[in-house]
């Protein structure tokens, strides 16, 4: 019940030189309010994941549901309106524009569902300062620390107040210290409006989310907790 995402016997292939099978019949489903990470080594097929619930790729077989509508993958400008509106993306990488500032960075997430560069800024300027970076918001991100950039894009992220936060490997290019805290700020965003999975190789980290996803070889391996 309620769940707010459903996988239905999804599969993944990938054709390089050989056919790739990166998911496996996989049967999920994911309910509003909880935290769920996805663990397993490199290659079990975490990325591919997360990749078809941001409705960037879409599977080879079975159906991806959110919020009780099967996700129709010919809809392209639907499923774009959907992200951008409902799904925060935290990338390893960060991803943000180096020639924008931090403030830019994270405005912009708003400025592309509403015209209104006020009131991007103001809420921009907000959360930055949340996450504790308000001294920070003119500085590009070669200016800033792995863990300040990854703060300025969990800032972007959250920007639109997304249902749905997707968070792949966020701590996977820094230091100990600034990994924690950046979990800390990750896991500060749970509400019971809010979804958010991440997947990780730290298996600490993944003991702190509701439901531990266990991945080997784009199979489900184990779940830990409730579904
Ligand atoms: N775009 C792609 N083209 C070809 N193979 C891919 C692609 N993306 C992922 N794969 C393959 O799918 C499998 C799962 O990858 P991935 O989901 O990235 O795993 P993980 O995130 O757990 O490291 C791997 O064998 C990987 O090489
Ligand atoms: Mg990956």
């Amino acid at each position: 019940m309620n769940n707010l995402i459903s996988f239905k016997k999804v599969s993944k292939f990938f054709f390089k030189k050989n056919k790739i099978k990166a998911l496996s019949n996989i049967n999920l489903n994911f309910k509003i309010g909880k935290i769920y990470s996805l663990i397993g080594p490199s290659g079990s097929g975490k990325s591919t994941l997360l990749n078809l619930i941001s409705l960037i790729d879409k599977p080879s077989s079975g159906s991806i549901s959110i919020e009780n509508k099967i996700i129709n993958y010919e809809k392209q400008d639907v499923n774009d309106t959907y992200r951008s509106s409902s799904i925060g993306i935290i990338y390893q990488n960060y991803n943000l524009l180096n020639d924008f500032t931090a403030l830019e960075n994270v405005s912009l997430a708003e400025l592309a569902l509403n015209n209104n560069p006020k009131t991007a800024t103001i809420n921009a300027k907000k959360i930055l300062s949340n996450l504790g970076l308000s001294k920070r918001v003119n500085h590009f991100p070669t200016e800033l620390s792995g863990g300040e950039n990854q703060r300025v894009a969990i800032a972007r992220a959250i920007i639109n107040r997304p249902k749905i936060i997707l968070a792949d490997e966020p701590t996977g290019n820094l230091d100990l210290k600034n990994a924690k805290s950046v979990f800390k700020t990750l896991l500060n965003l749970r509400n019971k409006n809010r979804l958010i999975i991440f997947a990780t190789h730290n298996r600490e980290f993944a003991e702190m989310s509701d439901c531990k996803i266990e991945m080997i070889d784009g199979n489900i391996r184990s779940i830990n907790g409730k579904l």
